[in-house]
């Protein structure tokens, strides 16, 4: 007698086994949560949903994590990061974005002060040159097709700026941000922001196996490379001009006001303490790049595509501008920078409503109480800029809109309801930089050049800062626009920031 029997089903053993493990793991995460699921029951927003827990509260009017006094506590309560910022390490070692607590408290000591009003007024002649460079440049394209903003023009420029006055070398542009420099750069980027969005990658000893570890390692290699031999000629200089007693006098040289650069600070630092050495030196010059030049970038991204969709709001900064310069062409000063309050203003209402940082982490190292639950020790809080800046709640049934004048009636509703720059500890320490920077260049940019955009076909996307999806396509304008813009404001020319190349 023949006996047929079935085939076992690989396929469905395969799908067996990998339920019962899951189970498991729920069944595991579900007994050690409890403790963490009772004391955050009180949270508002807190739903939580199979897999994806409450990530899809990030994003809109979220209680949680953006409520001004829950920000408040959670911000000053915990200095530790989650380890996803360790990823970033390997190019940015211990420096303040991503060193561990003990470490950014003894640095941030020495650090808070070194982009005070006196050392950012003395940047300011570097803020005009390259304001004016990226203007001439982009009058260069004015005839042509569609082209990129961002990458050739605004990133470039924010990367030459920073380069400039971290470091301190004059004609930098064409020593250190080469195309090879600037390529590892936005790669490194990018290689990072891959890993930290994909799982897979994120334990250590899988990561290291992979070929994007090896290109990440080569990228790293070439930054690290620049930023060594830029630190190690300029601390040979700085100790030659030291000794001659010429320090003070050539730095004096280099601007009007007087000018130190970021690594020129630290090198002083390091002379009376041995904690800041040669491989801190590079970690904090590193992140001082990385942490203003992505985020300005897209800051003048955005605020350009705003004024190019809101005529209204292009005219009011043109006259503003105007009342300060006249028909001059002449710099920025310092002085010009206080009056610009609806330039301001603009700034502000566009980090209101696109913060270039949407969200950042902290790791509770122990409990806290925050205002309806307990955020137990061990769980990594995210703190929404973004939500924050949406909330209707906290900025009135217009939040969703557009409209630079709420600043004009004074601060934020709350000092922790407008997180672009983050709040309380590890908040930003690049903000007057940036802000001096932005309106800077804004204003070199729109005495001379006239934007026009599409603001209702913006998508958003999230690499490492938050960007429009295809923001960063500029066209002239058609000849009757352009002939229209001429005859009311002869001395401009047209451009059209296409948000949307499909479009
Ligand atoms: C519009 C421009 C900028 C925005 C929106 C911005 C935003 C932020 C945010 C949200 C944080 C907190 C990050 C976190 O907790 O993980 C931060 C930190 C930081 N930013 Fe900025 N930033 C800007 C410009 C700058 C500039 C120009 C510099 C340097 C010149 C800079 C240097 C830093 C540094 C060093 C930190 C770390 C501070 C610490 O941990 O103590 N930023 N920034």
């Amino acid at each position: 007698m023949l006996l047929l029997k079935r085939k076992p089903d690989t396929m469905i053993h395969t799908l067996v086994f990998c339920g019962a493990v899951l189970l498991c793991a729920w069944a595991l995460t579900w007994t050690y949560g409890r403790r963490a699921r009772a004391l955050l029951a009180g949270l508002p927003g807190y739903t939580q949903l199979p897999i994806i827990g409450n990530l899809h509260k990030v994003v809109g009017d979220n209680e949680f994590v953006s409520d001004p006094e829950d920000v408040k506590a959670v911000n000053n309560a915990f200095i530790e990061k989650p380890f996803y910022y360790s990823f970033g390490r390997i190019w940015l070692g211990n420096g303040l974005v991503t060193a561990p607590g003990s470490i950014w408290k003894r640095n941030i000591k020495k650090l808070a002060g070194t982009f005070t009003g006196s050392i950012v007024d003395g940047y300011q002649e570097i803020f005009n040159t390259q304001a004016l460079k990226l203007v001439n440049n982009l009058k260069e394209e004015v005839e042509n097709a569609p082209f990129n903003i961002m990458h050739k023009y605004l990133a470039y420029t924010t990367l030459e700026t920073i380069c400039q006055t971290a470091l301190g070398v004059a004609r930098i542009s064409e020593s250190m941000v080469t195309k090879e420099y600037y390529e590892a750069f936005t790669r490194t980027l990018e290689l990072l922001i891959r890993r930290g969005l994909n799982i897979l990658m994120h334990p250590d000893r899988v990561y290291r196996l992979m070929p994007a570890y090896k290109e990440l390692v080569k990228c790293v290699g070439v930054l690290h490379n620049v930023s060594n031999t830029v630190i190690s000629n300029r601390r040979k200089e700085f100790t030659h001009r030291k000794q001659n007693g010429t320090y003070e006098h050539k730095d004096h040289e280099n601007a009007k006001t007087k000018f130190r650069s970021f690594l020129d600070i630290l090198l002083e630092l390091s002379e009376a303490d041995p904690s800041m050495t040669e491989e801190q030196i590079r970690a904090e010059v590193d992140t001082i790049i990385v942490g203003g030049q992505e985020t300005v970038a897209t800051t003048l991204l955005f605020t350009i595509l705003m004024i190019g969709s809101k005529p209204d709001v292009q005219e009011k900064l043109h006259t503003e501008i105007k009342s300060i310069f006249g028909d001059s062409k002449r710099s920025v000063l310092k002085e010009d920078l206080v009056r610009m309050t609806y330039c301001e203003a603009l700034i502000y209402e566009t980090l209101r409503l696109y913060p270039p940082v949407p969200m950042v982490m902290r790791d509770a190292d122990h409990d806290l109480k925050l205002q309806s639950c307990t955020v137990p020790k061990g769980t990594a809080c995210a703190v929404n800029a973004l939500g924050a800046g949406l909330s209707r709640r906290l900025w009135g049934p217009d939040a969703h809109e557009f409209r630079p004048e709420r600043w004009l009636r004074g601060g934020p509703p709350h000092p922790a309801a407008f997180l672009a720059f983050s709040y309380g500890k590890r908040a930003c320490i690049g903000k007057r930089y940036a802000m001096a920077l932005l309106k800077t260049i804004l204003v070199y940019c729109v005495r001379e050049l006239e934007f026009i955009s599409e603001a209702d076909k913006l998508r958003l996307k999230v690499d490492i800062a938050l960007k429009p999806e295809h923001a960063n396509a500029t066209r002239r304008l058609p000849q009757h626009a352009h002939t229209q813009e001429r005859s009311r404001a002869p001395e401009k020319k047209g451009y059209e920031i296409a948000r949307n190349m499909s479009s």
